[in-house]
């Protein structure tokens, strides 16, 4: 997948990467079969459009842990037309394997013509962001609406699932509100029309982002589909928070999206648990520092110094919200503009952080971030700020 340019742009990072690769091959436990797919791991991250880019996906990949990585999300007739934004969305590099491709929208012909574009490009699988189709029966009152829209929507599935070999997926969400809570229904009529696996987002569109997620209803789900797999969404920022969505809705695999961008070790140390019930600690400043690193210079290598730095304004202080005191660090990134610059203001600020440090160089423990709890797991009261800090994007959520 992708031209000629961003193909030899991104090729050191395959040959880095291969070792690796192989040797994750080994892992047995936790892996999963996808349609035809044997995926090495039941872990999977999600879209998270203007985040989960090439290369957020290998950095990811190279911490390891992750079974399928999914695109941002990509309009299907953008695609058709060759539209440069599209293209680079579906950018890729044989180390960023296996790769899902997430399409919207919701003309059936697009949709298929899009799939067939996204297999013959290699990818191993194509995700379908799907629009909660109790809209329409919320404003006009009556149930029927809401089966002709399932049917609208089979029969685009099914179109879709008979042009292309790969498998077909759908991601949706819950339902409209709690009254109208459609998933289960819908997941049904998809798994007819023939596709291989639904992740479910445990919140209703009314909820947004906020609130807990419901684990009770990702269960309705799993329960409501006869063979294929379910894997729960929503809110996993740790790996106990991972464990219980598997413990309590029987899920068979669980996709992370916001968790992963505040911790990319977050599906090796979930991975690591489920296999030996262990939790490993969270990464060292050191590592953290290691991986901000390589994140950056992989966004140089792939959209150019000046575009991977800007766009890099908004991934550094993802990274930082573990290092502890921060603000001298995030104040300034968000200005950087070159790489020099860039290793000018990580090196200043490793020597300003030091006077939080304890003699063997750890955050004395009043300076130690609090740890990450996700919403299913916290007491009812007070509402956390954990879940504040990805600013939620403008757009269909309704569909996400
Ligand atoms: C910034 C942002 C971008 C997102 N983009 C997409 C997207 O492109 N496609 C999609 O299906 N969901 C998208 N989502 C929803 C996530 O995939 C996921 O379902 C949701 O954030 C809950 O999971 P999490 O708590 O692990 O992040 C997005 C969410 C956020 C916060």
């Amino acid at each position: 997948m992708g031209n000629e340019h961003s193909r030899r742009a991104a090729q050191p990072v395959t040959s880095q990467l291969s070792t690796r690769l192989t040797l994750r091959l080994s892992v047995t436990l936790g892996a999963m079969r996808f349609g035809p797919l044997n995926l090495e791991s039941n872990l999977f991250l999600s879209p998270l459009a203007g985040y989960t880019n090439l290369p957020f996906r290998l950095v990811v990949r190279e911490i390891g842990g992750v079974g399928l990585c999914t695109t941002d999300l990509v309009n299907a007739r953008s695609l058709i037309e060759k539209n440069p934004k599209a293209l680079k969305l579906v950018e890729t590099a044989p180390a960023d394997a296996p790769l899902a491709v997430q399409l919207f929208g919701s003309v059936p012909e697009e949709m298929r013509d899009a799939a067939i574009i996204v297999e013959a490009r290699g990818a191993v699988s194509v995700d379908i962001n799907m629009g909660c189709p109790v809209k329409k029966v919320v404003k006009i009152g009556g149930g029927s609406a809401m089966m002709t829209e399932l049917d609208k929507t089979a029969a685009l599935v099914r179109g879709m699932v008979n042009a292309v070999k790969i498998p077909v997926t759908a991601k949706m969400r819950l339902g409209w509100d709690d009254d109208n809570l459609t998933a289960p229904d819908l997941a049904r009529a998809l798994e007819d029309a023939g596709v291989a696996a639904i992740f479910i987002h445990g919140r209703t569109r009314e909820q947004g982002f906020g609130g807990t997620v419901n684990l009770a209803g990702i269960r309705k789900v799993v329960a409501a589909v006869k063979n294929i797999p379910v894997i729960g969404n929503g809110d996993v920022i740790s790996p106990t928070a991972a464990k219980k969505m598997f413990d309590e809705t029987g899920c068979a695999g669980v996709s992370i999206g916001r968790g992963a961008f505040y911790d990319p070790w977050i599906f090796k140390r979930t991975l690591h648990l489920m296999r030996t019930g262990e939790l490993l600690p969270e990464p060292s400043f050191n590592e953290r520092v290691r991986v901000l690193l390589r994140h950056l210079d992989l966004m140089i290598e792939v959209f150019g110094e000046d575009l991977g730095c800007r766009m890099f304004r908004k991934v550094a202080p993802w990274y930082s919200k573990r290092f502890g005191p921060c603000h001298e660090f995030n104040k300034r990134v968000v200005q950087v503009a070159t790489k020099a610059q860039f290793d000018e203001i990580l090196a200043s600020y490793i020597r300003w952080r030091q006077q939080f440090l304890d003699g063997e160089g750890e955050l004395l423990p009043r300076f130690q971030p609090a740890p990450m709890v996700a919403s299913f797991m916290r007491e009812p009261e007070p509402a956390s700020t954990t879940r504040e800090h990805i600013p939620v994007p403008r757009g269909p959520v309704e569909v996400w």
